[in-house]
């Protein structure tokens, strides 16, 4: 069974547009969970467009289900992460200006300060994964590592979805065969959506989460949460 975790960076995003608590974050984490969401994910970013770092502790709090943050491994971030304690923590590569993440980390150049930082976490209890493009090469690195999981950048997937779907999927489904054979587990996100998420989750062995957000979003201001939600949750059943 794969897990849908529900990234609420957009909902803060349209809060902080008005500058008062509405739409109110916690709230919509937990309908969200409420409406069948299996996780919720979040990426501060350092100049706290989307969601801030203090929302990071009532959000905890109040999620039932999985509490995962994702973001660039600075002090500052590890900081919070470790005060915190969500149940995943997602490093991913991203510098501060970044729009969005664009690119998984290169476990081969950056491999003793990521051991270093999973270590770290791990030490507090808390699950590390690592994004990273779909590389079957980049396994071993990741694995001396020591992390638990990967997330696979689905973003080369959604955008080669349309045009040939097999070979959009191989990569992924190669480097999820490997990351299995060294004992990682496999998550996988970035521009997944009601058309290209059922395909995925039946092509890539061992798939345990997709954490989604802006397609889900969008979706949900056009049917609500519950039926976005329940949509999602069918794809992927
Ligand atoms: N995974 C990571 C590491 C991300 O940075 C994002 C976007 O914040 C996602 C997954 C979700 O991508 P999307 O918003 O396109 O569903």
């Amino acid at each position: 069974m794969v897990r849908l975790s529900v990234n609420i960076n957009k909902v803060a995003l349209i809060r902080n547009s008005r500058g008062a608590n509405f739409p109110d974050l916690i709230k919509v984490a937990q309908d969200c969970e409420k409406f069948g969401a299996e996780g919720i994910t979040v990426h501060p970013r350092p100049d706290e467009r989307h969601v801030r770092y203090a929302d990071l502790e009532p959000l905890k709090r109040v999620t039932k289900t999985e509490f995962n943050i994702e973001g660039y491994p600075s002090e500052r971030f590890l900081n919070l992460v470790c005060q915190v304690k969500p149940d995943q923590c997602t490093l991913v590569p991203d510098p501060p200006e970044a729009l969005t993440s664009n690119t998984g980390w290169d476990t081969n150049q950056h491999q003793a300060f990521l051991r270093r930082v999973v270590k770290q976490l791990q030490a507090e209890g808390i699950r590390v994964s690592l994004f990273l493009d779909p590389r079957p090469e980049l396994i071993e690195s990741a694995q001396s590592t020591g992390t638990d999981r990967i997330e696979l950048y689905t973003g080369s997937y959604a955008l080669n979805f349309s045009q040939d779907k097999k070979e959009a999927v191989t990569p992924h489904r190669i480097t999820a065969q490997h990351a299995q054979a060294a004992g990682i587990g496999i998550n996988a996100g970035h521009d997944l959506n009601l058309e290209n998420l059922s395909y995925y989750a039946q092509e890539v062995p061992g798939l345990l989460e997709v954490s989604i957000g802006h397609a889900l979003i969008v979706d949900a201001l056009y049917m609500g949460y519950e039926k976005a939600i329940g949509r999602y949750l069918d794809m992927l059943r």
